[in-house]
């Protein structure tokens, strides 16, 4: 489909597992694309799927579905290490691919795949927290100068989804299962949007150092990690993440912080806040824009292909940065180790004369 279509795009899904049902909600949405086929090795996965969003076919194979169905385009929700099997599959049909992101698990495998599919395709890369709508408005702010000069930046996710609840459940493995057995967690899976937001909103980065720890007895690879990158013009960010933070929702959202010479931004529970030589602040539904980011980065997809063009703002060439930045963080921080309980005071601060006006007042609950 090199040419400008006019009718709707024929798309396949492969994939039915967790994060599919945002998928398929935005493609539902989309307007010039019907997802008119299914996939899943787990047929009964690819059946549920087909029956809640009125799908005509399900497959049990991607080969099977992509032989019979004529399609325009792919989307790949499949593990990591499918990624590329699947988009040379693609390649083979001349079929479009959007996929999940990373788009594979290192920078090596990621450079051969694109060599070899070459100019065959078009792909682009779900990575759809670019899409966000705040992540969006801080770029238009930064474009517009309206920071001055950012200085200093700061990207934080803290969350306690690989924390033990207390129905013994934890969630991010009750969501994800598969991370319990990558050696590649926290920035693999979840921090490699925030490096593709930081890259998108300050330019190509370079990773200066990484830490990573492991607390959660239930997994091998990171669920906490530091990145320290520098923008090019010397602009520091701080992008960090933390899967063990107690009191943290286990969804809770990105913290931004950005200094600038005439204005700073921060970001915290969906309220976005421009201050300094001017004022603007802004709410956002986080719920609403999770889903959202999912719904613009499906239509960006299609708005392009139909438009007979492959120059995704997320495009696969374009993951490449964000994957160098991963590859670089793993092999910075070296092997992962099990955080220690050392981390804290040798002996109790003195206690100092009596209470006075500096001292807390407690707040009754
Ligand atoms: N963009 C985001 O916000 C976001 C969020 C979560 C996950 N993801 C990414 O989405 C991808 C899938 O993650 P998930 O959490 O849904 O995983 P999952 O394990 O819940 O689902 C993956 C599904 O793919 C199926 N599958 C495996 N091999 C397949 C093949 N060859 N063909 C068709 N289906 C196949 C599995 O049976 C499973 O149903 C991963 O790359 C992950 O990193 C992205």
């Amino acid at each position: 489909m090199a040419e400008a279509s006019t009718r709707p795009l024929r798309v396949g899904v492969l994939g039915c597992g967790m994060i599919s049902g945002n998928h398929f909600s935005a493609w539902s949405r989309c307007q010039g694309a019907q997802v008119v086929a299914v996939c899943d090795p787990v047929a009964e996965r690819a059946r549920q799927r087909a029956a809640e969003f009125g799908i005509a076919a399900s497959y049990g194979s991607p080969q099977e579905m992509l032989a019979a169905e004529g399609l325009d385009a792919v989307d790949i929700v499949t593990p990591r290490e499918t990624h590329a099997d699947m988009i040379r599959l693609a390649a083979r049909h001349g079929v479009h691919a959007l996929c999940e992101k990373p788009l594979c698990p290192s920078l090596d495998e990621a450079q051969a795949l694109l060599e070899d599919v070459g100019s065959r395709i078009h792909v682009m890369v779900n990575e759809n927290w670019r899409y966000r709508a705040y992540f969006r408005q801080i770029a238009q702010w930064l474009y517009e100068g309206r920071l001055g000069q950012p200085v200093q930046a700061r990207i934080a996710l803290w969350r306690s989804n690989m924390l033990r609840r207390e129905d013994g459940l934890v969630t991010s493995l009750t969501r994800q299962p598969f991370l319990a057995r990558e050696s590649r967690v926290l920035v693999a899976e979840s921090l490699i949007h925030e490096l593709d937001v930081a890259r998108a909103l300050f330019g190509e980065l370079e990773m200066l150092a990484c830490s990573l720890g492991r607390a959660s007895e239930h997994i091998r690879g990171e669920d906490n990690a530091v990145m320290l990158l520098r923008a090019p013009g010397g602009l520091s960010v701080v992008v960090e993440g933390s899967m063990t933070a107690a009191g943290y929702a286990t969804r809770a959202p990105d913290r931004v912080e950005i200094a600038g010479t005439r204005c700073s931004v921060t970001l915290e529970n969906g309220t976005l806040r421009l201050f300094g030589a001017e004022e603007q602040t802004l709410h956002y539904d986080e719920d609403a824009v999770r889903q959202a980011c999912f719904d613009d980065a499906v239509q960006h997809f299609t708005d392009r292909l139909r438009a007979g063009r492959g120059d995704f703002w997320t495009s696969a060439s374009d993951q490449l940065g964000s994957l160098r930045l991963m590859d670089q963080a793993y092999a910075l921080a070296g092997a992962i180790r099990p955080l220690q309980d050392t981390a804290r005071p040798r002996h109790a601060p003195p206690a100092i004369g009596s209470a006075h006006a500096g001292e807390a007042q407690a707040i009754p609950a």
